[in-house]
């Protein structure tokens, strides 16, 4: 009996170090957040400490220097999970045969730019790897765009992949919802775990909604209301809401540049959720292509909803109650991205 559970034992071993690495594309691979990210993904954080991987890194032309001392630091991290680092500045190399495509490049806001060509520029990017995607990834590759405007980016990016299901893209909201989940947990003196079932609803920008009708705070082993747990609803209704809101402007203020290893952490936390799902009564915040059907919200926008992932699907919380004080602010932020999407569109046509 021994010798059999013995050689059972073995064998799964054998499949599991023998495991199909995975292809694994992080876009602007040069940049700062790529920097605080692909270390956690090629030591195992995010899809698991059995799974090989294969790293692409794509940047555009000017950066290829750099990208080449970020494959020398991942090579000398001497890494077990990491069989290969192929840096890129070409899309039919970069967005092949993937399984997960991690988009955090895009145009950054420059000096004098107006915001219409800002937008402009960015639709081209994602137009472009949208197309790449849809003809060199596979089929069910997990896309998750960061770079800014997140939300439109996604969107232009799914509308130029037809061949891919729009369920597979989403965008990055888990920041602002980790941000939301540890203010809370700081007022209320436990630690970040204690919190849960925080909402990022709209946009990833100073309109979003971060909502806590619905998230409980473990107090002593027993799962009270947030309102119950910070006990001053003025500032759960004010400064709360304008700190998560305005938390990105702040650390770009005191740091002279914008969050990375904070948004490193919520990619991985964001991609982590998808490939293994969400604890059970749990849900976590993500932009993700909305039908029309939750919440009143318009059809055809990429909006942060409440979700749960279960065997990589996601599925919009549904039926949450909702009070008039959310209900205007869960508005506004659509509006905006309705507005948007409009005029992103404009320039996808064009
Ligand atoms: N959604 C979120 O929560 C969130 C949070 C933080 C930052 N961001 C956004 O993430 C993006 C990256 O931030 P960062 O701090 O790493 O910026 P960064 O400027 O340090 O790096 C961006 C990199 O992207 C590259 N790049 C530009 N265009 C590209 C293209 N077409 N293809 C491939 N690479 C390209 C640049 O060359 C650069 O190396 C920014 O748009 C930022 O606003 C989003
Ligand atoms: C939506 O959020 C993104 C990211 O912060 C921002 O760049 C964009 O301007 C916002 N959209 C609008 C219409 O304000
Ligand atoms: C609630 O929070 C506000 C803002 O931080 C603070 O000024 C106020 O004293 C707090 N009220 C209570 C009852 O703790
Ligand atoms: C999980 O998803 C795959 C692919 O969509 C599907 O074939 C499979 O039946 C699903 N498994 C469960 C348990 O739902
Ligand atoms: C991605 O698409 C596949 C079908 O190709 C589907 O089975 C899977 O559930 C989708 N993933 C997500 C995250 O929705």
């Amino acid at each position: 009996m021994l010798t059999l559970l013995t050689a059972m034992y073995l064998v799964v071993r054998a499949a599991y170090a023998q495991a199909e690495p995975i292809r694994v594309l992080v876009t602007g691979a040069a940049g700062q957040i790529a920097y605080s990210l692909l270390f956690s993904i090629a030591k195992g954080d995010v899809f698991g400490k059995d799974q090989p991987i294969i790293l692409v890194l794509l940047d555009i032309p000017p950066m290829l220097p750099v990208l080449d001392g970020v494959v020398m630091e991942l090579q000398d991290c001497a890494l077990p999970l990491l069989r290969e680092v192929i840096p890129t500045d070409k899309v039919e190399v970069g967005f092949k045969d993937l399984d997960a495509a991690i988009l955090v490049g895009s145009m950054p806001r420059k000096e004098g730019m107006e915001r219409k060509d800002l937008l402009k520029a960015n639709v081209a990017i994602f137009k472009t790897q949208g197309a790449a995607l849809d003809k060199y990834a596979k089929k069910t590759v997990k896309v998750l765009v960061v770079g800014n405007p997140a939300n439109t980016n996604c969107l232009i990016a799914s509308k130029s992949a037809p061949s891919i299901p729009k369920e597979n893209f989403s965008c990055l909201t888990r920041l602002d919802h980790n941000r939301a989940r540890s203010q809370v947990a700081m007022r209320a003196g436990v630690s970040s775990d204690k919190v849960k079932n925080v909402i990022i609803w709209g946009n990833h920008s100073s309109t979003q909604y971060p909502d806590v009708h619905h998230a409980t705070v473990s107090l002593s082993g027993k799962e009270v209301p947030a309102y119950e747990a910070v006990k001053n609803d003025s500032w759960l209704r004010g400064d709360f809401i304008s700190t998560v809101q305005q938390r990105g402007a702040a650390v770009i203020k005191a740091r002279k540049l914008s969050s990375a290893m904070s948004a490193a952490k919520a990619i991985c936390d964001h991609m982590r959720d998808i490939w293994f799902g969400t604890p059970d009564g749990e849900f976590v915040s993500m932009g993700v292509y909305s039908t029309g059907n939750s919440y009143g919200i318009s059809d055809d926008l990429m909006y942060s909803f409440p979700v749960t992932i279960k065997n990589k699907t996601w599925q919009v919380v549904n039926a949450l109650p909702i009070n008039d004080f959310s209900r205007a602010k869960m508005d506004t932020t659509a509006a905006e991205l309705i507005e948007e999407r409009d005029t992103a569109l404009t320039f996808l046509s064009a």
